[in-house]
């Protein structure tokens, strides 16, 4: 996997939201560099850890803003935060039995993340921009 960037193609003009995304994605690029750079499996692991809590911790926020606006699609756009959650719980999981990280996993967290982010996240920030107006 090439490193992923945050730019203005996925930005959402809610700053407190775009800088966590930002952070979301220095964290896979921290895991994808930990395994290109051969790093063992106790730092990969750690780098895992933070990852996940770090999602855990963005994903409640936002949930915390949706609930705020009263976002009449919360529950569906929770349903995605737990699947994606439930996914990468997996993945923790096979990499503490002892499998690689493989390249297929970064790929799946950068694309989901992406793909959330201009989709369903995109919707949320029109609603909200539309109700400040
Ligand atoms: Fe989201």
């Amino acid at each position: 996997m090439k490193g992923f960037e945050w730019d203005d193609s996925i930005a959402l003009g809610i700053p407190a939201i775009d800088n966590q995304h930002k952070l979301l994605f220095g964290w896979v690029n921290a895991l994808n560099e930990a395994i290109i750079s051969g790093d063992g499996h106790e730092k990969v692991g750690e780098i895992i850890v933070n990852l996940i809590s770090y999602v855990t911790v963005h994903f409640s926020d936002e949930e915390r803003l949706l609930l705020s606006y009263k976002y009449p699609e919360l529950i569906s756009h929770r349903k995605e935060h737990d699947y994606f959650v439930t996914r990468l719980q997996e993945i923790q999981t096979s990499f503490n039995d002892g499998h690689e990280m493989e390249k297929e996993f970064l790929d799946f967290m950068v694309e989901w993340l992406v793909c959330h982010i201009k989709g369903t996240d995109q919707e949320y920030s029109r609603f909200i921009h539309a109700r400040e107006e």
